[in-house]
């Protein structure tokens, strides 16, 4: 039964791709069942949560045979949000994998999100052979650092952070919004991501607010902290903007030491809390690479920020089998921390030239023009230029989905 399904699907056209309908639900459930585990209240939750909007399915005659959700993500590089797309639970009938329907689910969203206006479209892949067919290339990274509690800090508490209503999560983000200029990686999140973010599991999280150097001045940053369990304290979440909320941020957590050995956390590569820990032991607990395709090339190119004081010129000939708008060269007029993009005609001269897959890595900073190409054909006449243009803090985040 299983091989005429096989030979059939071989046979076919590439399924439909097209947004979920109430009745897809039931097919749904049972792929996310053999592709993840997940339990069928789970899924409930996730739809009643994201809503029907961002859920995509391929359908061979009526039959479900994947399932995906994609969102809006706006994601800061170079301090100017990039117009992108977060994918998640991408899926596929195990009884026709391997049939093409992995990879006209994904061509789906791409196409999708490039005619929807996206620049970029992101993911966390547990296998990466069929997103690197698709363009897709690692960009950056989740990290979690783990410490004693007592290396946190050894200073009693002089500022006291307050209590915060952790449905308030507008002030949140204003809050954090001058991280994600800061930083390159970090996203704007939903009301379904900042759900997300603000438990562990089934824990959900209180927030503490840090004060600033006046108690009833604004607020410098937050920890969004689950009950201590099994001798851990799980951050879920953390902003810390100033050295002033760092130390109170420290000595808060250092208080757990009685009740925890370890405090676990997010941050980035330079991590004010990792940085400025008293004592050693602080290690990194996960580190995952995210994957990023660039979805419109003038878009990405033209909506990122670049290094302010930087002006000069580039042009960029980008190969892209499967979404022929990104094919040709580019040319990024660089000044006060933009770049003017337009398409040039035809076959010419370049600075670099490369395939979509490595202009991902590159795009966000992950790897600058001389690692990558040590892993990829290309060819870079412009090195140096190159590196500046897309050197800054190293792309991170803290969302996982
Ligand atoms: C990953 C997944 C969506 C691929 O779906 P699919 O229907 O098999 O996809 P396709 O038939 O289009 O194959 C796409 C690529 O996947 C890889 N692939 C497919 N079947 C494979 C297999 N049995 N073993 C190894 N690789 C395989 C190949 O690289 C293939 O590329 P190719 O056609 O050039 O060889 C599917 O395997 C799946 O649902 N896995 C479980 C859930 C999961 O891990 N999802 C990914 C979340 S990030």
């Amino acid at each position: 039964m299983t091989t005429d399904h096989r030979l059939s699907a071989l046979r076919a056209p590439p399924p439909a791709y097209r947004p979920l309908i109430d009745s897809d639900m039931g097919a749904v459930a049972y792929l996310e069942r053999q592709g993840f585990g997940t339990p069928r209240e789970v899924l409930d939750h996730y739809r009643a949560l994201f809503g029907d909007e961002v859920m995509r399915v391929t359908d061979r005659a009526g039959r479900i045979t994947g399932f995906a959700a994609m969102w809006p993500f706006p994601q800061w590089f170079g301090g100017a949000p990039v117009p992108s797309r977060a994918i998640a639970s991408v899926v596929t009938d195990p009884t026709l994998r391997g049939q093409g329907d992995g990879t006209a689910l994904v061509a789906g969203l791409l196409r999708e999100a490039a005619d929807g206006g996206a620049g970029v479209a992101v993911l966390y892949a547990s296998t990466r052979s069929l997103y690197r067919k698709m363009g897709f290339a690692p960009a950056g990274v989740i990290t979690a650092f783990r410490t004693p509690a007592r290396a946190l800090s050894a200073d009693r508490l002089s500022a006291f952070p307050r209590l915060a209503d952790s449905q308030d999560t507008g002030r949140l983000a204003a809050l954090r919004r001058p991280l994600l200029a800061r930083s390159n990686g970090m996203a704007e999140r939903t009301p379904a991501m900042w759900s997300l973010a603000l438990r562990d599991d089934s824990r959900p999280a209180d927030v503490f607010l840090l004060p600033g150097p006046d108690e009833d001045g604004p607020a410098e940053g937050y920890l969004a902290v689950c009950p201590p369990d099994d001798r851990r304290l799980v951050v879920v979440d953390q902003c810390v903007l100033t050295p002033h909320a760092a130390r109170t941020a420290a000595a808060f957590l250092a208080g757990y030491a009685m009740q925890v050995d370890w405090v676990v956390w997010k941050g980035a590569y330079a991590d004010p809390l990792a940085l400025g820990a008293v004592d050693s032991g602080t290690a990194i607990e996960e580190w995952e690479e995210w994957l990023l395709r660039v979805v419109d090339v003038e878009r990405a190119l033209s909506t990122r920020g670049y290094p302010a004081g930087l002006s000069g010129s580039v042009v960029l000939d980008v190969t892209d089998p499967l979404l022929p708008a990104n094919n040709g060269r580019f040319r990024l007029d660089v000044t006060n921390g933009r770049a003017a993009v337009r398409r040039l005609d035809g076959p010419g001269p370049f600075d670099l030239a490369l395939s979509v897959c490595a202009l991902a890595s590159l795009f966000t900073g992950h790897t600058a023009p001389a690692a990558l190409s040590r892993t990829h054909e290309i060819i870079s006449l412009n090195d140096s230029f190159l590196t500046l243009l897309f050197s800054g803090p190293h792309p991170w985040m803290p969302d996982r989905f």
